[in-house]
């Protein structure tokens, strides 16, 4: 984790204009996508997800993800499709909103997501873009690591790998893939596997379910093998398949 906030993003100094925050204590990752702060405010810690070169990332994954995107508002599409400045910032947007939307919906049932810290109404949440604001999962020492950072017992391992299959099995239950599932978006915190990084969620109306949810199986009994699992593609998805099946019925979601 580094401290080093002091060249500070311009949307850091907009949360705290609109006193979302009181505090950036430090720079927790930063990827190509998206940087992570973790922050302070009077309820407490924070992660702040703030996604950056949005266009450059999205435009080359329209591919499968796009599908969901193509079901939002046409002017927006259009924007999106002329990959001008106003698409870009169109889908930054998007992918903040769809990751609130996610959030919100996986939280309230009841799986190990952090917790949503703006809305859940999405006019409460647009003016934070393109920061999510969720619950920091760690303490004052040091953010949860992710599965893919750490070793583990065997022992652990197999509660880890049994959450997150478990985690996939309710995402099912739901009608809804993650997209990206697998040891570098779980975080693992006293001996809770906690699922993050949700903007590609997708839903049953998505025509590439079936293969993102077998691609989700392969990547995370690949990311798994580092910690001692031993499990292929097919037998993952059986077992969550399985699992999906043993938990109580709830209504499917759908993503708008
Ligand atoms: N709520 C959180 N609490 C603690 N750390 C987090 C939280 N959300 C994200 N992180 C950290 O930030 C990293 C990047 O977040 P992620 O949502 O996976 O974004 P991306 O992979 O798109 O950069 C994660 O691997 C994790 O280390
Ligand atoms: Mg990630």
């Amino acid at each position: 984790m580094s401290t080093d906030a002091d060249a500070k993003d311009p949307v850091l100094t907009q949360l705290e204009e609109l006193g979302l925050i009181t505090e950036v204590l430090a720079e927790i990752k930063s990827g190509k996508e998206a940087t992570v702060y973790l922050a302070e405010n009077d309820d407490g810690l924070l992660a702040l997800k703030i996604y950056r070169d949005v266009a450059a990332r999205s435009f080359k994954n329209t591919g499968d993800y796009g599908v969901g995107l193509a079901s939002t508002s046409d002017a927006v599409s259009k924007a999106i499709a002329k990959r001008g400045s106003k698409g870009a910032a169109a889908l930054q947007d998007l992918w903040v909103a769809s990751e609130y939307m996610v959030l919100w919906q996986l939280w309230q049932a009841g799986l190990n997501v952090p917790e949503p810290l703006i809305g859940p109404e999405a006019f409460d949440y647009v003016q934070t873009s393109p920061a999510v604001l969720m619950r920091f999962i760690g303490d004052e020492d040091r953010p949860a690591p992710r599965l893919s950072d750490i070793r583990l017992t065997p022992e652990e391992a197999q509660v880890a790998w049994q959450q997150a299959l478990e985690g996939m099995a309710r995402l099912l239950k739901l009608g809804l893939v993650h997209g990206d599932y697998s040891t570098y978006n779980l975080l693992w915190w006293e001996g809770s596997v906690m699922m993050i990084d949700f903007p590609q969620v997708s839903d049953q109306t998505n025509p590439h379910f079936q293969s993102l949810l077998k691609r989700d199986a392969e990547s995370l009994a690949q990311s798994f093998k580092r910690l001692g699992i031993r499990e292929d593609a097919e037998s993952t998805l059986r077992e969550v398949q399985r699992l999906a099946r043993t938990l109580p019925d709830k209504p499917r979601l759908t993503l708008p």
